[in-house]
């Protein structure tokens, strides 16, 4: 039987639909509290109010906040300090496909700012409630999509020649990347550990979002091949709570399985250089808490 996970909070972003509302789901039903991150107001209430309903205990509160706008990531992350002074777990899951290129308000490529600048700022910004945890993690949700990809540094949001599709490997990739270059700067023993999970091919309507109809018509038939998204949230929310893993080498994950993700992917040099770059971009200077 699943340990109860009472007492416990989670942080899942992107859990208005697909793998993250599954994930969501599966965290509250086992006694979590959960709090979820979403961009649309509605879609966050109706959300509550699916994860409230699972009983009379479930504990699930959503917060709002558009992910691709830093300032937002921040203001966010302040309304989680709030609410608690521990995490168990962040589920970095938001994610979108961006067919053309569109700039955020503050100039980045969408794709960059909520698949690969999101994550990388509201982990910064939550550390020191997860280094208070007994023990905690990071789980960024990344995708089979990163292998064979490499980052196009002279030109990495893509701004001078887009391509929607490489432009979400990258971000992909980055994932991976980041995950790697945290767990380096937490060092090896930190009560916080990072995975990276390939959720695999999940039937969601991540590609009918904001798409043309060719793309629309495309994702409706490559979903039919994937599973549903309790299935491959159940992958996530294993590397969230599994407690025999946190000392694991292992950080790519599908299906609660360690898997080798591309060789690119480990990198430390890209890494590092990755890391670098979006401090800067983020206008983070110095130490993240005790990642260096
Ligand atoms: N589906 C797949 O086959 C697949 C495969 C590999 C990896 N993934 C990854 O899995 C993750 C979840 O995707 P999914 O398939 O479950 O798609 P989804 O159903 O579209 O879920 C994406 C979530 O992210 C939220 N989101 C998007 N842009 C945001 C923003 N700017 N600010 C805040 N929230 C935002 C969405 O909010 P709304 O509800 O408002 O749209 C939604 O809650 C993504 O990181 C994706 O890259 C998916």
């Amino acid at each position: 039987m699943d340990e109860s996970l009472v007492g416990k909070t989670y942080v899942v972003t992107g859990a208005t639909s697909g793998i993250g509302l599954a994930a969501a789901g599966l965290l509250v039903r086992r006694g979590a509290t959960v709090i979820g991150v979403g961009r649309s107001p509605e879609r966050c209430q109706a959300a509550e109010a699916q994860l409230r309903a699972l009983g009379k205990d479930a504990q699930a509160h959503y917060c709002m906040a558009d992910l691709s706008v830093q300032q937002e990531v921040r203001r966010v992350a302040g309304e989680i300090r709030s609410r608690t002074r521990t995490l168990d777990g962040l589920i970095n899951n938001a994610g979108t496909f961006t067919y053309w290129l569109t700039l955020t308000p503050e100039g980045f490529e969408t794709q960059w700012a909520v698949n690969h600048l999101a994550p990388f700022l509201l982990t910064h910004e939550l550390l020191p409630l997860l280094q208070r945890a007994a023990r905690a993690r990071v789980v960024t949700v990344s995708s089979g999509s990163h292998y064979r990809t490499r980052l196009r540094w002279s030109d990495i949001q893509l701004r001078r020649r887009y391509n929607c599709l490489l432009a979400y490997k990258q971000t992909k990739l980055c994932n991976v990347l980041f995950t790697a270059e945290l767990r380096r700067r937490l060092g090896a023993g930190a009560n916080v550990a990072a995975f990276a999970a390939d959720p695999g091919l999940v039937v969601t309507e991540m590609g009918f979002k904001h798409t043309p109809p060719l793309a629309r018509w495309i994702w409706d038939r490559r979903r039919r091949g994937g599973i549903p998204a309790e299935e491959s949230a159940r992958g996530v929310v294993f590397l969230a709570v599994e407690p025999s893993i946190q000392g694991s080498v292992d950080i790519y994950w599908k299906h609660g399985q360690p898997k080798p993700p591309d060789r690119y992917a480990l990198d430390e040099d890209a890494a590092r250089r990755l890391w670098e770059l979006s401090s800067q971009m983020c206008g983070i200077l110095g130490a993240w808490g005790g990642a260096r």
